[in-house]
């Protein structure tokens, strides 16, 4: 049987967005082994949780980068919008800030701290949800969403996570939406990063790489493969955008 606890009570606790932590949903071994310094201590969160150091994290390319997946969305944003994973700096009130006001937001992490951490983020936006999930296996229905994105999760998670967590994003959103993501890609041979990220990445990121070798529409099988897919690349390859259109 699945047990809730509830955190952060809208009513009880300084009107920060309520969400449930269910102790059926385990953080991953690789988010646990791999990334416990960057994810999971509250001290790390409390570390990372600022806009410069993201920033420097992607070569000063963050702002770029959001703005590159919030444009996807609309000037406006629409409908029933989920962001996949919770992200550092000011990604999650951008999109907030951009939602009319009969839309909505769900934003979706498996550790429960970070999704205190955003829950005092988005304070100020009734229409934004938390929800403890795991994005390999999302408890939404199929087609519940008219947008999804998801940024710099997939670099982080093992093949068979990631691919999941491709799947579980264009399951949930409607045929003619859009599921954006926002990642690293292969730099080309002249961009010096290239060659700079490439210990970086291995001694801290060991997934990372794999986004080096393939695209990400090579996780989706054949038998769910979107009507559309676009690629676009930034900062000399190093970065990716990919849209697809289930
Ligand atoms: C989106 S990624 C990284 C984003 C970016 N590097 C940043 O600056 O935050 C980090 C988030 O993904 C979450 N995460 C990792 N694996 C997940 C999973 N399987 N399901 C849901 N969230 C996950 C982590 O808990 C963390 O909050």
């Amino acid at each position: 049987m699945e047990k809730t606890a509830v955190i952060g009570d809208r009513n009880a606790c300084a009107q920060l967005p309520p969400y449930q932590v269910s102790d059926d949903i385990l953080v991953p071994d690789y988010l646990e082994q791999t990334y416990w310094w960057a994810y999971l201590h509250p001290n790390a969160v409390r570390f990372f949780e600022r806009q410069w150091l993201v920033n420097l994290i992607l070569w000063g390319n963050f702002a770029s980068l959001r703005d590159a997946a919030l444009e996807e969305m609309g000037t406006e944003v629409t409908g029933r919008i989920l962001q996949v994973a919770c992200v550092y700096g000011d990604f999650t009130q951008q999109l907030a800030r951009r939602l009319a006001p009969d839309s909505s937001l769900d934003v979706v992490d498996v550790a429960p701290v970070q999704l205190e951490n955003v829950s005092a983020k988005v304070k100020e936006y009734p229409n934004v949800f938390l929800h403890h999930q795991d994005s390999t296996y999302l408890e939404f229905a199929d087609a519940a969403y008219d947008s999804s994105v998801v940024f710099f999760l997939l670099h982080e998670q093992p093949a068979d996570a990631r691919a999941q967590t491709i799947c579980e994003a264009l399951r949930v959103t409607k045929p003619g939406g859009k599921v954006v993501f926002v990642d690293y890609h292969r730099p080309n041979l002249t961009n010096p990063f290239r060659y700079v990220m490439v210990p970086i990445l291995s001694t801290l990121e060991p997934f990372a790489m794999e986004l080096w070798e393939k695209d990400i529409i090579d996780w989706v099988p054949e038998q769910l493969r979107p009507r559309q897919v676009r690629k676009e690349t930034f900062f000399g390859e190093l970065y990716q955008k990919v849209v697809m259109v289930p």
